[in-house]
């Protein structure tokens, strides 16, 4: 993986925008005191996230049971939400062919199809458990806490469709939960019924939770390489070491986005991978970088109100949409570009006789040439512009390259929860909505919040 950001530079813009060498330099003399900052952090049980690149017993337990159990299956259906599903589904998007529940067995080296259900709206629910079979699925609830509202509702749903079709005692063998080793009713209900469980490692935030058992199972039972996502993981965790910013991507990359958002005004942060694999990666780093920077109280007590936006776009889909707004509009935003060198495949545009010369050009490039290009000029356009954009690129896509990207990202998460001077890992916004909720539908001991005196109505 590398990260090309000379575009972040003032130099290589406008030269009013972007950063000035004398902002860069400053960001690499802090660097060191970011990294013993978070040292501290980790000495006090935080960043566990980055412990994830040593559990060579957990992935050997993980592949041994989807090697096995896990595949008397033909379907398998994952609950949980946020970090307990974006992880999931980014994996699979990325790592599995595309449209993967409608190729047939071979196609899929007979790996089980997969269903995330992580919305509780009646109309998806109702139409996945009328399409799947109930005798042939493994359904994996994931919750860290075990008691989330959305994924407590989408467990006694489908727990009750199995029941109807199996009966209880074998409904209960088509479970395997994911949850806290300790507590939570998720735990609870396992050891009442002797439902297979693996652990959450409490330090381990939901949303840098994806190469833990939360996006590790799911991944393992349709087939994903789990070690190499290990390894890739394990590059990312080396070169996060690196005192010398300029040499540290995840750093280097979390320092100059705090540097835009709080010194040059762009306050926007938009991933946007030339890659349709990489969309659902897309909209877990928005819940990575959105719920773990977006902080009313820093780390010292101070109302702060920080945080960047994250946006999701992906090339070339969105360059006739969005891209209009990232040239002209407000300089408020960073691009950051995904592009993989190798798509693993391309297609040959053919060459037609006789088309019409304003079509002519595209025959005999291919598809894949025709994105990366894109790409570039997009890039090209947007530094004449004066509008601030990195780039990442990956040689390929696979599961070596997708671990070190995501745990790049969680890297870059966490460093960036020290340049914000903010608690990455604690989401207190989240938590009251939960309380409210659980209010709302009469749990006891949470009070109902009063109505609204005046709610104007048209
Ligand atoms: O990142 C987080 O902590 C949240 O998005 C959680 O993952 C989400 O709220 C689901 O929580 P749980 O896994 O406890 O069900």
């Amino acid at each position: 993986m590398k990260l090309y950001y000379g575009r972040m530079l003032a130099r290589n813009l406008d030269g009013v925008h972007g950063l000035t060498p004398e902002r860069l330099q400053a960001l690499v003399g802090r660097f060191p005191a970011v990294l013993d900052e978070i040292r501290g952090h980790r000495a006090n049980g935080e960043y566990g996230f980055m412990d994830l690149g040593a559990q060579d017993a957990t992935v050997a337990s993980i592949v041994q049971f989807a090697e096995g159990a896990g595949q008397a299956h033909d379907h398998l259906i994952v609950l949980g939400i946020g970090g307990s599903s974006l992880g999931a589904r980014a994996l699979v998007g990325a790592l599995r062919k595309p449209a993967w529940n409608e190729l047939h067995d071979e196609a899929r080296e007979f790996y089980p199809r997969i269903t995330i259900l992580e919305n509780v709206d009646p109309t998806s629910i109702a139409a996945a458990l009328g399409r799947i079979d109930p005798r042939r699925v493994l359904v994996n609830v994931v919750s860290k806490s075990g008691g989330t509202a959305e994924t407590l509702a989408q467990y006694l749903v489908v727990r009750g469709w199995l029941d109807d079709a199996l009966g209880p005692e074998v409904a209960a063998k088509h479970l395997v939960f994911t949850t806290d080793p300790t507590v939570g009713p998720l735990r609870a209900m396992a050891r009442a019924e002797g439902i297979p469980t693996l652990d959450v490692p409490p330090a381990v935030g939901g949303r840098f939770s994806v190469l833990s058992p939360v996006g590790l199972l799911p991944a393992a039972l349709v087939g994903i390489d789990v070690h190499g996502l290990i390894r890739g993981a394990q590059k990312a965790l080396e070169r996060a070491q690196e005192p010398d910013l300029l040499a540290n991507p995840a750093g280097l990359y979390a320092a100059m986005l705090w540097a835009a958002d709080t010194a040059l005004g762009a306050r926007i942060h938009v991933l946007m991978p030339y890659s349709d694999r990489l969309r659902d990666l897309s909209e877990w780093y928005r819940q990575l970088w959105a719920e773990s920077l977006g902080k009313k109280i820093d780390r010292r007590g101070r109302q702060v109100f920080l945080g960047p936006t994250p946006v999701g776009a992906v090339g070339a889909t969105d360059q006739h949409s969005q891209v209009q707004l990232f040239m002209e509009g407000p300089h408020d935003k960073v691009v950051t570009f995904v592009r993989v060198q190798d798509p693993g495949l391309d297609i040959t545009i053919p060459a037609r006789p006789g088309v019409p010369p304003e079509m002519d050009y595209l025959g005999g490039h291919t598809l894949g040439g025709l994105l990366r290009a894109e790409q570039k000029a997009t890039a090209s356009a947007l530094a004449r512009m004066g509008r601030l954009h990195c780039t990442i690129e990956l040689e390929r896509l696979d599961a070596e390259s997708v671990g070190e990207l995501l745990m790049f990202f969680q890297l870059a998460t966490g460093m960036a929860g020290a340049w914000y001077g903010v608690n990455p890992f604690d989401q207190p916004g989240v938590e009251l909505g939960k309380r409210l909720t659980f209010a709302a539908l009469g749990r006891p001991g949470y009070e109902v919040e009063p109505a609204s005196p005046e709610d104007p109505v048209v």
